[in-house]
């Protein structure tokens, strides 16, 4: 059956995006037309679809929301009494896509006017850190020759931005591991320059045997044939998407980048709710009843998502949950797509991960990257776990074809680095060990002010994320600053107190939800001798700079959450 599906739904011509008004849309009668000979039945879909409603809450702000103790709009005031601007990020991994909704003003620092100059002593907690790009790194605002999408990435060299404004600025919104590239693994990349040639559309032999050994030490046993490799797991979960088609079902709330890339391809994302405290897992009933409802209205949903453990909520699904997911998905008939990209970051080891690949490996493709374990993200390499039998291989070999026109193989230096990070030899295994340690003591003490603040926290479990609801506080916030959507929240937070958090709505979350996607990465240190110290120190939290951070949030949020305390302009910093 799941080959008949690759065959009814075969590769299409792309489509145009239309941006109108402010909405990018999918656009062009050649969604509805297959690549492959007529004949075959149609790829569904309207051929018109609402992706992204750019800017609203920044329009909503405009129209003059905000009130409270704080009766002036946001921005002014800081920095030293001059308007600062928020605004045009792209925040690199979770870039806010189509699909959910971006919130407005997370982004790029920019003063109005001449740069406010720091005065006074540095702060230990350095101001201007969000972007993390470096001052002066970007060629545009120089009048540079590089384009304006280059000017908005993140970082080339991992100096930080030093944006003065005056106040100091905690950056928790990129999803980025923030840690350096460990000696070891840069010595595996010098020895490798040499290779200049092409390689395999599916990798370097050496990487899919490292590859498949990886897996064979989680308890997935795994033939080199079927590891797919391919420049970040990005662009494989883009080209599994493109291969099975159909729609797809991912949780809701879900990594921002999922929904964006179904409707790149002219398919529908369909949000299905997390059970409580379980991220990155649609509940299976909601699963089974939303698949039959969209088939019943002619829409087909292929595939289902599942990230192990989750970004956004840093938690873990359960085995039986997981379970039951696999039978649905079999009863579906479903493609299970398990997104396994933090699952050496759980912060308990010996919790395990309930890979579906190992109840339905006939249907589970099981991704990961060294972007995050390793912090490589810049590095660009991802691998697939195709299943095995006739389905595995058509999907492969379909997955090879598009990987044959889109990257034709991944950066041949470094794959070889890759292998030897796969093959996890002593040195890296204690490496992704400590920073485990790190991301666990991090995230938990960063949870703790949330939760002190009043707002609820799912016990963060993996990697450096935390997904805090306000909405225990929800009344407050409202009367004290007029604020009721996650979107007007993230606003608030940044704009008043320089502080980078996405909103839940930008992750499929219901719009009325005050939850927040809070990232700990980059609080590590601005430097590579900071962020090492952070790895070896035995409690990080006591370092000057993790723990000014901490307090500094202390600060933002006992201020978020008291109607006592009005802003007064010279508050911030201290
Ligand atoms: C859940 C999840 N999957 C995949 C990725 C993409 O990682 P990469 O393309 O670097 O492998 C990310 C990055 O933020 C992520 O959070």
């Amino acid at each position: 059956m799941i080959e008949a599906q690759y065959a009814r739904f075969p590769l299409r011509q792309a489509t145009r995006p239309v941006v109108h008004q402010g909405n990018v849309h999918l656009a062009g009668p050649d969604l509805a037309q297959p690549l492959a000979p007529p004949g075959l039945p149609q790829q569904q879909g309207k051929g018109r679809m609402r992706l992204q409603a750019a800017g609203e809450g920044r329009r909503e702000r405009d129209r003059g929301r905000w009130k409270g103790s704080h009766d002036h709009p946001p921005g002014r005031g800081l920095g030293l009494g001059r308007k600062v601007c928020f605004r045009g990020l792209n925040p690199g991994q979770d870039v806010l896509g189509v699909g959910g909704e971006t919130p407005p003003g997370i982004g790029e620092l920019r003063a109005a006017g001449r740069p406010v100059e720091q005065r006074g002593p540095r702060l230990p907690l350095q101001c201007g850190e969000l972007l993390g790009y470096g001052r002066g790194r970007v060629p545009e605002r120089r009048g540079g020759g590089r384009d304006a999408a280059a000017a908005r990435e993140l970082p080339e060299q991992p100096e930080p931005a030093k944006i003065e404004h005056g106040i100091p600025v905690l950056p928790l919104a990129f999803g980025e591991a923030g840690l350096p590239v460990p000696p070891a693994l840069r010595e595996a990349l010098s020895a490798a320059t040499g290779r200049g040639a092409y390689g395999p559309v599916a990798g370097l032999a050496s990487l899919r045997q490292a590859a498949a050994g990886y897996w064979a030490r989680r308890g997935l046993p795994t033939e080199a044939e079927r590891v797919v490799c391919g420049p970040g797991s990005k662009p494989l979960l883009f080209g599994l998407l493109l291969a099975i088609g159909g729609d797809v079902a991912v949780p809701k709330p879900s990594w921002v980048s999922y929904a964006a890339q179904a409707a790149l391809l002219g398919t529908q994302p369909h949000f299905i709710a997390t059970p409580p405290n379980e991220g990155g897992i649609p509940e299976p009933a909601l699963l089974a009843r939303t698949v039959k409802a969209a088939r019943a209205a002619g829409r087909e949903i292929r595939s289902v998502i599942v990230t192990l453990p989750d970004n956004p909520t840093g938690t873990l699904a359960r085995p039986a949950t997981m379970q039951r997911l696999c039978t649905a998905a079999a009863e579906l008939d479903l493609i299970i797509i398990s997104d396994e990209i933090y699952r050496d970051l759980m912060h308990d080891p010996t919790v395990p991960v309930p890979s579906p690949a190992i109840i339905a490996p006939d249907r589970t493709v099981v991704t990961t990257a060294l972007s995050k374990s390793l912090a490589l993200g810049g590095w660009r390499i991802g691998i697939a776990r195709l299943p095995g039998g006739r389905h595995g291989d058509a999907l492969r070999n379909r997955l090879l074809g598009i990987g044959s026109e889109i990257w034709s193989t991944p950066s041949g230096p470094i794959q070889q680095a890759a292998a030897y990070a796969f093959g996890e030899p002593e040195v890296l295994a204690n490496r992704i060990a400590a920073s485990g340690r790190l991301h666990a003591r991090v995230a938990r003490a960063v949870a703790d002010r949330f939760v002190a603040a009043g707002a609820h926290v799912p016990t963060p479990q993996a990697a450096f994320y935390l997904y805090p609801d306000f909405g225990p506080i929800r009344d407050r916030l409202h009367r004290i600053h007029g604020i009721g959507t996650a979107a007007d929240l993230s606003v608030l937070l940044l704009d008043r107190y320089g502080t980078g958090v996405l909103p839940g709505s930008a992750f499929g979350d219901d719009n009325p939800a005050l939850r927040l996607r809070v990232a700990t990465g980059l609080l590590y240190g601005t430097t590579d001798a900071e962020r090492e110290q952070a790895l070896a120190a035995e409690d990080p939290l006591i370092l000057p700079w993790i723990a000014s951070a901490l307090a500094r949030l202390e600060e933002v949020l006992a201020d978020l959450t008291s109607s006592a305390t009005a802003y007064r302009p010279g508050y911030w910093p201290r």
